[in-house]
């Protein structure tokens, strides 16, 4: 039900100062750079594969990554599997008693649908689960 690493995300204080390292210095190519305004960053989208780094600039002081950022530092921020099936794979969790964030899945403006699971139950780091929209017929 796990597929893949759809992608690793890191909290940075300055984009302009992270891709500096991570495109000029490391050498990963940069695809985009977006504001995903409902979570209040800009987002710099880095394939590697057919996996992504992405690097998170939190845009308001009080929202969600910001208040991680200040408190945790820049860092690893969370890892997203693409799963099959998020429903079953929630009902498993949950049966498991595991945190969540949101208990059930939000979709957001690509059709994805999405769940984060709690750093406490996973030994320190965020998860993102995601499912992807079914392509029509
Ligand atoms: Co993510």
């Amino acid at each position: 039900m796990i597929k893949r690493i759809d992608h690793v995300a890191i909290v940075v204080e300055s984009l302009r100062e992270a891709l500096n390292f991570f495109q000029e210095t490391l050498g990963l190519a940069l695809e985009e750079v977006a504001p995903e305004p409902e979570q209040h960053v800009t987002v710099a989208f880095m394939p590697v594969g057919d996996t992504e780094v992405e690097l998170l600039e939190p845009d308001e002081t009080d929202s969600g990554v910001a208040r991680f950022l200040r408190k945790r530092g820049e860092g690893l921020h969370h890892i997203c599997f693409e799963v099959t099936d998020i429903d079953a794979v929630l009902a498993r969790l949950k049966n498991a008693g595991v945190e969540l964030i949101n208990e059930e899945p939000v979709t957001n403006r690509l059709g994805w649908r999405l769940v984060f699971v709690h750093p406490k139950s996973a030994h320190g780091v965020l998860i993102e689960l995601y499912e992807a929209p079914r392509t029509e017929g």
